[in-house]
């Protein structure tokens, strides 16, 4: 399995260009199953996340051609309307499929998606709001039977602002004659992206005064074409490694709005920025990193998956910083891998305080989960020495030629595979 080797101590500079949203590309591709016409998607990142929908899109029964960041999906057939195991496990937003399958064929039959890493990760929000749309919901063998003789526009209160479940619901909820409210619901920007897309589909949706989401159910979707948002993980990811390496680094093509929280927090924490319609520079500063508190909330609140790249910068702080991770569960795996390359770091429940040191060191280091492998590579690039960052496959979900644009900007990182000993 892949790994990277880095070599820190060098400050990153000069300019990134933001792919795609990985989280927004993926429900966008899955809202394609709610029609029979050709799709084309631009701006789709080449991620292992993207690769795993496109090979469920195709088992379901779409035609997939995909060059340059450009997704053209078209009908090839009856679709399918369940799912295997085998591609559901590798992906948790696969479950995504069930909202549109049940619009479509009043029936879906979908593996539970396991946890993961950074939590249970269970789907009883995207449940009850398909019961409340008149389904019934039977889970056996690991397995969920979603169907329905005919489904029934409702009033959905989402318990927690789940992005997955406002995403599953939503796009079922256009296929439904008559009026869906959806409240309570995510707003991240993601959602906004895939509203838009289903818009150009043909279907009728509204936010109300209060952010709910109003949907007036239409008979079918027609294709659409679409480009698909900036990434704000990425490139909130990216400011932040270039803060910790005291770089001087432009994020370009990206949307800055998406990342208010993040600036005002660089901001406070001693970071100069300068702000433009679609582009951040993080200016190269040497002063003390003052440490903050910060708690994660669903937007636009701080990002949970900016929380473990934050805590990265925090290592470095003057003090002892706080980061409250009230998202996910179990969030803090990258902590005693950033403890292994001299962080001082505790954590207790959903608390992790980060005392701040003058360097981090290298050392040969695991990635659990997606962000919290940034995390390290960050890490890498600020310690002194050579870091080993493990199981890159985490990191390649969701970051597009990561070593690539890192190398454009000065870092020293090589990707590498012991088993084939190849560079
Ligand atoms: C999306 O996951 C993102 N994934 C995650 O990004 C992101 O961290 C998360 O939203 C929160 O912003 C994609 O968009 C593909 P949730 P999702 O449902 O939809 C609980 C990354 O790194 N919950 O908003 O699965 C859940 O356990 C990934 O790119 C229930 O209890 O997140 C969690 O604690 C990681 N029941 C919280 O809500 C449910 O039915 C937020 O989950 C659904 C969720």
């Amino acid at each position: 399995m892949d790994r990277f080797l880095i070599r820190g101590g060098k400050k990153l500079h000069g300019t990134v260009h933001i792919s795609g949203s990985k989280n927004a590309a993926l429900p966008i591709l899955v809202a394609t199953l709610l029609t029979d016409e050709k799709c084309i998607l631009h701006r789709v990142p080449n991620l292992r996340d993207v690769r795993t929908t496109l090979k469920i899109l195709e088992y379901l029964g779409k035609k997939i051609t995909y060059q340059n960041n450009t997704v053209t999906i078209e009908a090839n057939g009856q679709l399918k309307n369940d799912l295997p195991y085998e591609l559901v496990k590798q992906m948790r937003a696969s479950f995504w499929v069930a909202g549109p399958l049940l619009a479509r064929f009043k029936e879906a039959q979908i593996p539970l998606p396991g946890g993961c890493a950074i939590g249970v990760r269970p789907v009883d929000i995207h449940l009850k709001g398909f019961e409340k749309l008149g389904a019934s919901c039977e889970t056996q063998a690991g397995n969920v039977l979603i169907r329905a003789e005919k489904l029934v526009p409702a009033k959905i209160v989402l318990r927690f602002p789940s992005v997955g479940a406002t995403q599953n619901l939503l796009m079922c909820a256009c296929l439904i004659e008559g009026e869906t409210v959806l409240e309570n619901v995510a707003k991240e920007p993601e959602i906004d992206d895939v509203i838009s897309f289903l818009t150009k589909m043909g279907a009728r949706i509204r936010i109300g005064e209060k952010g709910n989401l109003i949907v007036q159910g239409v008979k079918t979707l027609h294709g659409a074409e679409h480009t698909v948002v900036a990434d704000r993980i990425e490139s909130g990811s990216f400011m932040l490694a270039a803060a910790a390496t005291r770089g001087d680094v432009t994020v370009a093509d990206c949307v800055p709005e998406h990342n208010a929280i993040l600036l005002e927090d660089l901001q406070e924490a001693g970071f100069t920025l300068t702000v433009g319609k679609d582009s951040v520079r993080v200016h190269a500063y040497d002063g003390e990193i003052k440490p903050l508190r910060i708690c994660t909330a669903p937007y636009p609140g701080f990002a949970t998956d900016l929380q473990a790249p934050w805590m990265t910068l925090m290592t470095l702080c003057t003090g002892t910083a706080e980061v409250d991770e009230a998202v996910f569960e179990n969030r803090f795996m990258h902590a005693p891998e950033l403890v292994r390359m001299g962080a001082q770091i505790s954590t207790e429940k959903s608390l992790a305080r980060v005392t701040g040191v003058k360097k981090l060191s290298a050392a040969h280091v695991q990635s659990s989960d997606l962000r919290g492998g940034f995390a390290l590579v960050i890490a890498g690039l600020c310690a002194e020495g050579e870091t080993e960052v493990e199981r890159v496959y985490h990191i390649d979900r969701g970051y597009e030629k990561l070593e690539e644009k890192l190398t454009a900007l000065g870092a020293d990182i090589r990707r590498y595979n012991p088993d084939k000993n190849e560079f």
